[in-house]
């Protein structure tokens, strides 16, 4: 099959080039199997120029139903897994430009009248990768959802609040979770701001400098879907910049490493949680493995694993922001480089996400309407683990400090009632009254209330507190928001 104009590479371009390049420049300089992975976007991107060219008479009707008989075809051909990828042709705009060529002739070479791959290339990437972030939303949506689910069954559940890891004061493990829901809601903002500056246009700019052609750029933006809330039409206003500047794409993985770090942190958390020495919980055994050697052994592979991919997704930050550091404006072939750690980015984070929510909450049992096999929560071993460490400590001072004495006073008082306790090694809600009236005498017989793990949760009852009540107005304000 040959793509005429484009056969052989060395006469692509022109007549200028004297030599043919050799194999592996070819393969070097190719992007096109990787790129192929944008030709919706280019296929859309290219509709939507010839529309506009069309209507600006800059081509004939005639060619416009060409181009859009040949793009079905091509369409078609690529869905069906026909079509002819061929290195040859570079990346994906040649090869779709080319097989249009070859479909309807003369048409297929008008379509790229005052169009450059430079602002074609920004264009697809950006058109893509917004269906991407409105993907992710969902997934971010559906991981929230699920923490939330965790969380409404387990509002009286009580674990210790960890500070430096130290058991530091009793917390619902709802509250812990409605932790994380905050940190995706803030990741899931980020999304949509990242996605209404991935979402203005780019053609128009041309190779660099603009075109002569009286080109419609608000036209072309507005069938692309490139508009504000108000349904404005959002072109990139200066040519260079259009056509060189991947910072949303940088700006992108940046939310995305932010979102794996907090999946990270989770990850790490259920890691420790399902150890032996924890044993809060449990995850379902499709998300572990065993091992080898050791029979006992069900391993946390999927957490371990998200804590390892996180790695990845900040190095291809780190890889797309050094990229971009040197380049004189306005596009260079560096550019190119942006998209696999782009697309791995949005793979690796859109596997995360999908897996987490299910090993959360569980998976919906069409059957009875339930999702069933999320994490499971061991209340006993929480509420063990809550009870030593003297959790309650800082009640003991808050009851001092009611009682009229001043909060440091009230401090130290409690640093020598738990001294005691640890001589003892009892808690302090297991020292007899007789004994914690020698600290201070005002204490009396309702301290131990204040002692006890409930105690202290309820009486977090501020904005933004672990008391369950709290945590229930939370929970409905996130529902509420998550529609
Ligand atoms: N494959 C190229 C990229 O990904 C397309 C743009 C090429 N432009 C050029 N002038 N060589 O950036």
């Amino acid at each position: 099959m040959s793509h005429n104009q484009f056969d052989k590479k060395s006469q692509a371009w022109s007549a200028l080039f004297s030599e043919p390049m050799s194999d592996l420049v070819k393969r070097y300089t190719a992007s096109v199997f990787f790129d192929k992975r944008l030709w919706q976007a280019d296929i859309a991107g290219s509709l939507a120029h010839a529309d506009m060219l069309a209507a600006q008479k800059i081509i004939s009707i005639e060619d416009h139903k060409s181009i859009q008989s040949g793009m079905a075809t091509i369409r078609a051909e690529i869905e069906a897994g026909h079509f002819d990828w061929q290195l040859d042709l570079e990346d994906v705009h040649l090869n779709i430009e080319a097989r249009l060529t070859q479909l309807v002739g003369l048409a297929g070479k008008r379509l790229h009248t005052g169009r450059s791959r430079n602002d074609q290339v920004a264009t697809d990437v950006r058109l893509w990768l917004r269906g991407e972030i409105d993907l992710i939303g969902a997934l971010l949506t559906d991981l929230q959802m699920a923490l939330l689910d965790v969380a409404e069954k387990n509002v009286e559940v009580i674990l210790p609040g960890f500070t430096h890891l130290q058991v530091a004061q009793p917390i619902s493990f709802g509250h812990h979770m409605l932790a994380y829901v905050e940190m995706f809601s803030r990741d899931c903002e980020r999304m949509l701001e990242v996605r209404r500056r991935t979402n203005r246009l780019p053609l128009g700019a041309a190779a660099l400098a603009g075109t002569s052609y009286p080109l419609d750029r608000e036209r072309v933006a507005v069938s692309l879907g490139m508009v504000d809330d108000q349904g404005q039409p959002q072109v990139c206003q200066n040519s260079l910049d259009a056509v060189s500047d991947r910072d949303f794409a940088i700006e992108f993985t940046a939310a995305s490493a932010l979102c794996m770090v907090h999946i990270s942190r989770m990850s790490e958390e259920l890691i420790l949680w399902m150890s032996q020495n924890f044993g809060f919980i449990k995850i379902a055994d499709r998300f572990t493995t065993g091992s080898s050697i050791m029979p006992q052994k069900k391993n946390p592979d999927v957490p371990e694993l998200a804590r390892g991919k996180t790695g990845r997704v900040v190095g291809h930050l780190m890889g797309l922001i050094t990229l971009m550091k040197g380049q004189p404006l306005a596009y260079n072939k560096d550019n190119q480089e942006d998209k696999e750690p782009l697309f791995d980015t949005v793979d690796t984070l859109k596997d995360t996400l999908r897996i987490f929510a299910e090993m959360i909450g569980g998976q919906l049992n069409p059957a009875t309407g339930v999702k069933e096999g999320g994490i499971t929560v061991n209340l006993e071993a929480m509420e063990r683990a809550a009870l030593k460490g003297y959790a309650t400590a800082t009640d003991l001072a808050d009851y001092l400090v009611k009682k009229g004495l001043p909060f440091r006073d009230a401090h130290e008082t409690v640093a020598h009632a738990v001294k005691a306790a640890i001589t003892h090694q009892v808690d302090l809600a297991e020292l007899p009254l007789s004994v914690l009236r020698e600290f201070n005498p005002s204490i009396e017989k309702d301290v131990y209330e204040v002692l006890s793990l409930r105690g202290s949760l309820h009486a977090r009852d501020i904005l933004g507190g672990t008391a369950p009540n709290q945590v229930r107005m939370q929970i409905t304000r996130h529902r509420a928001r998550l529609g």
